[in-house]
């Protein structure tokens, strides 16, 4: 049982929530092992088809656990390493997660809290929540977080961001691509809900396919895409999935996936 998560599945859908509300969910290296469990979970075919990420209490997250983080001015260079490359392969299993994950974001989103937002393919944040790359006032930066924030939010954007350190608005945050809705906070589940019915009134292969797609094909000419892109369609159009999606349409009968 992790001590640092909770995690409910239902429906086919996966309920994570960071629960170190004390701290605002501020991650160490407990929390980074369990979410990274989890997500591991899921690579290996774990039966799901949606996941929702969330934080316990006042804040989404606050990042990195600072208490943690000081500790380790007494670490070894290698060890100061590993911890880095566990974090940073936390963000990378979760960019990469095979299901659509939808950020759940109240309260504040800092520093790795903003990466996480980064990571999932979906956000919704409540209007009061605040976001910032705050690395730099703590002395810091926000370092292996940065190739899933540049993709979401541009470099001019990080720019910005990651030298002012400063805190910004969840208006801002879909300004940029960091966030998709912005909802009262009273309207944050109902939102994800309405969401997760989407996904799951979408095939799961295609989901799957379309978010492996995004990466493949950003910032690629067309012609050096053509062979991916055509293969995939032709792939998947003739796939078991396609073919009962297809023949469900024109027969104005549920998709076999619809729940
Ligand atoms: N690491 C460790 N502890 C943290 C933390 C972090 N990243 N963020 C907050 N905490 C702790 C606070 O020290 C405080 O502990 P205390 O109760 O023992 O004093 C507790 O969490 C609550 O924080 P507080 O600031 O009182 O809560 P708040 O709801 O008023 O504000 C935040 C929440 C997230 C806006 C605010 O805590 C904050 O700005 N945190 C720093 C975030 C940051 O810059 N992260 C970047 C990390 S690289």
């Amino acid at each position: 049982m992790p001590s640092t998560l909770t995690i409910a599945t239902d429906g086919g859908v996966a309920r994570v929530t960071l629960n170190r509300p004390d701290v605002r969910n501020a991650f160490n290296e407990t929390l980074i092992a369990e979410l990274t469990a989890w997500a591991a979970r899921v690579r290996q075919a774990e039966p799901i088809r949606a996941a929702v990420l969330a934080g316990a209490g006042r804040a989404f997250c606050a990042g990195a656990d600072l208490t943690w983080m000081s500790r380790m001015v007494g670490y070894s260079m290698e060890e100061n390493l590993e911890d880095a490359r566990a974090a940073a392969r936390l963000f990378q299993i979760l960019n990469a997660l095979p299901v659509p994950l939808i950020g759940r974001v109240q309260g504040a989103a800092l520093g790795g809290g903003a990466g996480l937002a980064a990571v999932c393919d979906i956000v919704v944040a409540a209007d009061d929540a605040v976001f910032g790359f705050t690395e730099a006032k703590l002395g810091i930066l926000p370092s292996m977080i940065a190739p899933f924030v540049i993709a979401k939010i541009g470099q001019s954007a990080a720019r910005d961001l990651f030298l002012t350190a400063s805190r910004f608005p969840a208006a801002r945050a879909r300004e940029i691509g960091l966030v998709h809705y912005v909802v009262p906070a009273a309207d944050l589940d109902a939102t994800i809900e309405r969401l997760l019915a989407e996904v799951l009134t979408s095939a799961p292969g295609a989901v799957s396919a379309a978010k492996a797609l995004i990466p493949a094909v950003a910032g690629r000419a067309p012609e050096d895409v053509f062979d991916l892109t055509t293969a995939t369609i032709a792939r998947h159009r003739t796939s078991r999935e396609g073919q009962d999606g297809m023949r469900a349409f024109l027969e104005k009968r549920k998709a076999p996936w619809v729940p």
